[in-house]
């Protein structure tokens, strides 16, 4: 079922004393972390299920993308440096990043449920959300982890085009916007991601195996993991993890 529900995530990307719309209640909110190796289709699955299951999109790189983009005003310190760390395609320091959670620790309590999408990436990070909902009385649904070949990682990383305005994603061949280089929902231009770099990808690869990678042992220890096999179209993804959805009880 298709909710189309348009949460414009003001409060995630711009900070709480913006505000979000959220038009509609759904009737099973959930809350959901998204697990995988950079372009495994995370953010392309976590378009699905907010279209799908209404819950907010709550990713760490648009956060961080979206303060390095904001006309009229230049980014705090703290935000320069973590947008020259995400060039290189190293981590962030656990201290911006959580800083950064913590500030917007609101959206947890999300009506509408939420999609962690790039956090927590390392242990100190799932240990801090793993205490923060424990405080608030939050109960986690599902970790979902992708899983893929690198090989076919890195062909989605290397032909991935984002759009300038909306951050709609494409891939040149695999799923291509109707006239080349232009964004089918609002004709901005498509621009290839800085972190996409053949030097940058290979440094991404090797900080997830040595960062990211022992979370799935958190997760799994803690009954919480759903692995989903990555290959096939996204909506095939997304039929596997609405089945598998179905198998959790909260
Ligand atoms: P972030 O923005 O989280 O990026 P990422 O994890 O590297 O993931 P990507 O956005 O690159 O890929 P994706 O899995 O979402 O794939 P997508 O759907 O686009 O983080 C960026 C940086 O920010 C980090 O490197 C770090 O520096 C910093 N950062 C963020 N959070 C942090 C944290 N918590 N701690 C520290 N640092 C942090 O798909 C990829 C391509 O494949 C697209 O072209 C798409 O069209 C295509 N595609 C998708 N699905 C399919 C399919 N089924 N078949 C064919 N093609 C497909």
């Amino acid at each position: 079922m298709t909710t189309n529900l348009k949460n414009t995530r003001a409060a995630w990307l711009e900070g709480p004393s913006a505000t979000c719309s959220t038009p509609l209640d759904v009737a099973r909110p959930w809350r959901l972390i998204l697990l995988g190796a950079p372009g495994v289709g995370k953010g392309t699955q976590a378009n699905l299920l907010r279209e799908r299951l209404g819950a907010c999109h709550l990713s760490t790189g648009d956060v961080f993308r979206a303060a390095g983009k904001r006309d009229g005003c230049a980014p705090s310190p703290a935000m320069a440096a973590a947008l020259s760390f995400m060039r290189r395609g190293e981590l962030v320091p656990d201290s911006t990043v959580w800083e950064m959670v913590r500030e917007r620790s609101q959206c947890l309590h999300c009506r509408n449920g939420f999609i962690l999408d790039g956090f927590p990436r390392t242990l100190m990070q799932a240990e801090a959300l793993k205490g923060l909902m424990e405080e608030e009385s939050l109960l986690l649904d599902a970790v979902l982890n992708y899983e893929l070949p690198l090989e076919e990682i890195v062909e989605r990383l290397s032909g991935r085009r984002t759009c300038e305005n909306c951050k709609a994603v494409y891939h040149v061949a695999r799923q291509p916007s109707q006239t080349a280089g232009v964004c089918d929902h609002c004709a901005g231009r498509l621009v290839q991601r800085e972190d996409d770099r053949p030097e940058s990808v290979t440094v991404r690869m090797e900080t997830y195996e040595r960062s990211t990678a022992p979370l799935i042992e958190f997760y799994r220890n803690l009954d919480l993991l759903l692995p989903v096999a990555a290959t096939g179209s996204p909506d095939e993804i997304y039929a596997r993890v609405s089945a598998a959805l179905q198998t959790t009880a909260r």
